[in-house]
């Protein structure tokens, strides 16, 4: 099986290319973001205690995520691997995620990283505000706390992957299907 990471700040455009790598290569995208946004929605004790969290722009509680993660690699069939979206986001979660796959005797793939200046971030979240109505891209606030977040504990797993050897960096300026053949040609 195949695991590759999808990493990036907010509104890198992870969400975005998601869908046609894992339509490509036959993968299961997971976004932790979406399946804990299900949770908000379906209303379950989970939802109600993470809304706050994300509303504010915080993480929830490492375990939580992983969970859901191991979770999903137990009980996904009928593909060639996993796209993960938005996990790991600590070094927590990325050792854990090491712990999982070796568990399953596996490893990661790859991680690809989509690359855009915090200017860019803040335009593109205000953008979606305006289609999606997500309740943590409302408020500039919360986005500049977001950005934060991804610096202080996002950002560090950087240099935790590239000693692995299997970390790319791809420019996400640029058209959406610019963004995409750079992430295709790397896959290949
Ligand atoms: P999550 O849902 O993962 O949000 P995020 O990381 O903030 O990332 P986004 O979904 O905002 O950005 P994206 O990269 O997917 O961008 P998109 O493709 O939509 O997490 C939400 C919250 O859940 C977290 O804050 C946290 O509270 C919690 N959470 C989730 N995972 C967690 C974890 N592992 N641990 C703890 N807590 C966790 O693109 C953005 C916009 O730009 C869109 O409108 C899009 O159309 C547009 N766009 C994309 N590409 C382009 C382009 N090339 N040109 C022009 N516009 C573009
Ligand atoms: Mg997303």
């Amino acid at each position: 099986m195949k695991y590759y990471i999808l990493f990036g700040p907010p509104g890198a455009g992870k969400g975005t290319q998601a869908g046609a790598m894992a339509e490509k290569f036959n993968l299961r995208h997971i976004s932790t973001g979406e399946l804990l946004r299900g949770e908000i929605a379906a209303g379950t004790p989970l939802g109600l205690k993470a809304k706050a969290l994300i509303d504010d722009g915080n993480l929830v509680p490492d375990e939580v995520v992983e969970g859901m993660i191991e979770d999903k690699f137990n009980t996904v069939t009928g593909v060639d691997g996993f796209l993960l979206d938005g996990f790991p986001r600590t070094e927590a979660q990325a050792v854990v995620l090491d712990e999982i796959l070796g568990r399953r005797g596996e490893a990661l793939s790859g991680v690809i990283s989509i690359m855009i200046p915090d200017s860019m971030v803040m335009d593109r979240i205000r953008h979606r505000a305006e289609i999606e109505g997500r309740a943590d891209d409302a408020r500039d606030e919360v986005i500049r706390h977001r950005i934060e977040t991804y610096h202080s504990k996002t950002e560090p797993l950087i240099a935790f992957y590239k000693s692995s050897g299997r970390y790319t960096e791809v420019d996400g300026t640029g058209t959406v299907e610019e963004v995409r053949e750079r992430i295709f040609s790397i896959m290949k």
